[in-house]
């Protein structure tokens, strides 16, 4: 019954088709590109009085764009410049900000007009090409008929260099990657003379179309950044860096889930990890919170994922399944005493809030104990019936007690009919968050799901991923996917704009995927990621300028490569921004491993030693000798690697947290070569063999 269980392997969901349209679409996507950067460039070149720098400076801050509010507010640009200090630099003048809107919207019409003449004149092919590509007809088939708009078509495309912001020109980004110039040719440039980072950009941002002109894409409201803190805490020192850094990103709020890194006290200190926060260390983080404009949402799961509670002894009764620690039984009294016992700690713990996540994902086990079976039985009740009774006391619990709005996720009414949701009044009780971090929402929410939730609800949320949603034990960030999946988000939500009040995206980062689980991509790994999503959903769209202005504020010292690729060289040194050396060093093992895996993979380790072999002692001292060349550089190499990556580790975590991450990642490919190099030496010291047959063991029969 559970949709859930597809939640962190959306991709294995992912259609063929889209490949595909990638490549088909390929090169009429050169021909827009090329076409909307010139014509953007030449506009905003046209003219060079402050105004226009100013204008042209904006354009790039969606939020004010896309989203007028009116007030807008001075800017300030932090720059982490080489060294690691973060520079704060006032760049705005908001005073220009109805200006800005105003050119940019003739700007947009320009590129509209511009898009449906000249493009298609340029080349007679590339309508043809739009049309395989199913650009217009067949990319929204099931949403609601919206105006779609070229996302990409997002204003300035000249470099920060050209609008008299000091700091910004001290990046050499800018001199490398000269993007306006390389867009400025005349004619459709050969492939190479484009730089394959942007050439990413273009094709992921042609690949999505979010709305047609003249609508803009919608930005929620409230942008969330998930901190997914189960068993590794980052330190207080890293967030005081981090969460400038988000709101200049533009997120307007954390999605908090400690789970075991909460220091609850009294009846429930079980629950906290032995490296749990202190109490003074979640006021630093509320304090942080709120210097930085972040409206803190914790999360507290009360239904499912309730391992890192009912995993102890004293809990067991308190199981829904005696075996298993996934999932709490609703109707055992002493239940309710437990969830409301760590709301209420937690709630104290963040005066102010206004929200309460009460997670209720997943639910593995329902209606499985024996209270349960007769509750239903006397009832003639459903799961369904018991799943909603206890939402209800949650969320009734959360409202009345302490005033908060209940949010929860939404997998576990996926199946569940209208009617239900009515009979429990639902609807007036929690606001859901849709979580798909899949890249191609259209194709993995079927359009039945929004149908039933329209009935039901007028306030949700979505949540989309910038990390730990791609692969169990992924530890480096696959920043395509991610896009893919706000660049679809963002699609959905414009059309569906009309149908329900979006409040907000949560961009989920999740650490592990259970509670038992290996950690997967850390946070300072996915800050690009995490930066790069952000922006998307602040500007509704990406395009090359989005990046180099990110790679630029993260302080890259080239583009950031939203391709993820073992092959690439890794850059010379790390990226300036708080924890950058440990994405440095992820990818720097990203690239090891894939050097190990060659080696384990040698056909003279497949073709020679093999368990058969050793149980013979039989094998080929020198396939054995050649493969073995490469071992002395590469566990040379994995051991410096090691203590790089313990070192930046040490900026940002814990003692536990390094350790753990180290020996997951690093020692056990050591110990795995180390095993095989005993077993090869032992192998290649024999001399003489045997005739066949060597059978040991009775032969088959
Ligand atoms: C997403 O899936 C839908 C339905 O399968 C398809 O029509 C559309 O082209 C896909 N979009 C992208 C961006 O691949
Ligand atoms: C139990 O409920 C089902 C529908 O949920 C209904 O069809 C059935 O008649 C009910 N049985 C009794 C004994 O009430
Ligand atoms: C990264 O994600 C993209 C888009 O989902 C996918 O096509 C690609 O194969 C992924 N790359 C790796 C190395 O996993
Ligand atoms: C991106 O890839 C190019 C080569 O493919 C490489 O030179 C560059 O350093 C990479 N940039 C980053 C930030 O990884
Ligand atoms: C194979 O034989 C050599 C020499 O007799 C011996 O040193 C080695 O331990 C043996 N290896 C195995 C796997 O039995």
């Amino acid at each position: 019954m559970n949709p859930g269980r597809n939640r962190k392997s959306g991709m294995r969901l992912r259609g063929p088709a889209r490949m595909a349209v990638l490549v088909v679409g390929t090169v009429a996507i050169l021909f827009v590109g090329v076409k909307i950067f010139t014509a953007t460039k030449s506009k905003v070149t046209s003219s060079d009085d402050g105004q226009m720098m100013a204008a042209a400076q904006s354009l790039i801050k969606g939020d004010q764009i896309r989203n007028p509010r009116g007030d807008v507010q001075k800017e300030v640009q932090l720059i982490y410049r080489p060294g690691g200090e973060a520079v704060e630099s006032d760049k705005g003048n908001a005073g220009h900000a109805g200006n800005m809107i105003r050119k940019y919207e003739e700007e947009e019409s320009d590129l509209r007009e511009d898009k449906a003449g000249s493009l298609h004149k340029a080349h007679p092919e590339s309508k043809k090409a739009d049309s395989d590509q199913g650009y217009e007809a067949e990319d929204n088939k099931g949403l609601p008929d919206i105006k779609m708009s070229r996302l990409s078509a997002l204003g300035d495309k000249k470099g920060l260099s050209q609008q008299g912001d000091e700091a910004f020109q001290q990046q050499p980004i800018q001199q490398n990657m000269d993007v306006a110039g390389v867009f400025n040719e005349p004619a459709i440039p050969p492939v190479a003379q484009v730089p394959e980072w942007a050439l990413d950009v273009q094709r992921l941002a042609a690949s999505t179309i979010i709305a047609k002109p003249p609508t803009l894409p919608f930005i929620p409201p409230a942008k969330l950044v998930h901190l997914d803190l189960k068993g590794a805490p980052p330190k207080i020192s890293y967030f005081k860096q981090m969460f400038p850094l988000y709101h200049k990103l533009g997120a307007t709020g954390l999605l908090i889930e400690y789970e075991d890194m909460f220091p609850y006290a009294g009846e429930l200190q079980d629950l906290a990890a032995g490296n749990a926060y202190t109490p003074d260390d979640i006021k630093g983080i509320v304090n942080l919170a709120r210097e930085n404009q972040l409206e803190i949402i914790p999360l507290i799961q009360t239904f499912g994922h309730m391992e890192f509670v009912l995993k102890y002894e004293k809990y067991i009764a308190y199981r829904e399944n005696p075996k298993t620690p996934q999932a709490i039984c609703p109707r055992m009294p002493f239940s309710m005493k437990l969830i409301q016992g760590m709301l209420d700690q937690v709630i104290a713990m963040h005066p102010g809030i206004r929200y309460l996540h009460i997670g209720s994902d997943e639910v593995y086990h329902l209606g499985e104990c024996p209270t349960c079976k007769q509750y239903m039985a006397k009832g003639n009740l459903t799961k369904e019936d018991l799943f909603m009774e206890h939402i209800v006391k949650v969320a009734s619990y959360v409202r009345t007690e302490h005033r908060l709005t209940p949010i929860m996720w939404d997998d576990m009414y996926r199946h569940i009919q209208s009617e239900v949701f009515l009979k429990y009044k639902i609807g007036d009780l929690v606001e859901p968050m849709v979580w798909a971090y899949h890249p191609n929402l259209t194709q993995f929410l079927h359009a039945g799901i929004w149908d039933q939730y329209a009935k039901v609800f007028k306030k949700v949320w979505v949540a989309s991923s910038f990390k730990g949603a791609t692969g169990i034990d992924q530890y480096v960030t696959n920043i395509t996917h991610h896009l893919e999946n706000h660049l679809s988000w963002l699609q959905i939500m414009t059309a569906y704009k009309s149908a329900f009040s979006f409040q907000g995206i949560a961009l989920t980062g999740w650490q592990r995927y259970d509670h038992f689980a290996v950690l997967c991509e850390l946070l300072p790994v996915a800050t690009p990621s995490l930066a790069l999503c952000l922006q998307t959903v602040v500007n509704g769209g990406i395009d090359p300028n989005i990046v180099n202005r990110v790679s630029n504020l993260l302080g890259f010292a080239t583009p950031i490569n939203i391709t993820l690729g073992p092959d690439r060289p890794l850059p010379e040194s790390a990226p300036h921004f708080p924890g950058g050396d440990v994405y440095h060093e992820a990818q720097r093992l990203y690239r090891l491993d894939a050097w190990a895996h060659g080696f384990e993979h040698l056909g003279n380790f497949l073709g020679f030693l093999t368990p058969y072999q050793l149980r013979r002692n039989f094998s080929s001292v020198s396939s054995l000798e050649a493969g073995l060349r490469q071992y002395a550089p590469l566990v040379d190499a994995l051991k410096a690697a090691r203590d790089d990556a313990a070192e930046a580790l040490w900026g940002v975590y814990d003692g536990h947290t390094v350790a753990e991450w180290l020996e997951q990642r690093i020692t056990a490919t050591l110990d795995r070569l180390h095993a095989m190099k005993r077993s090869a030496d032992s192998l290649i010291a024999r001399r003489t063999w045997p005739r066949r047959p060597l059978d040991a063991r009775p032969p088959l029969q």
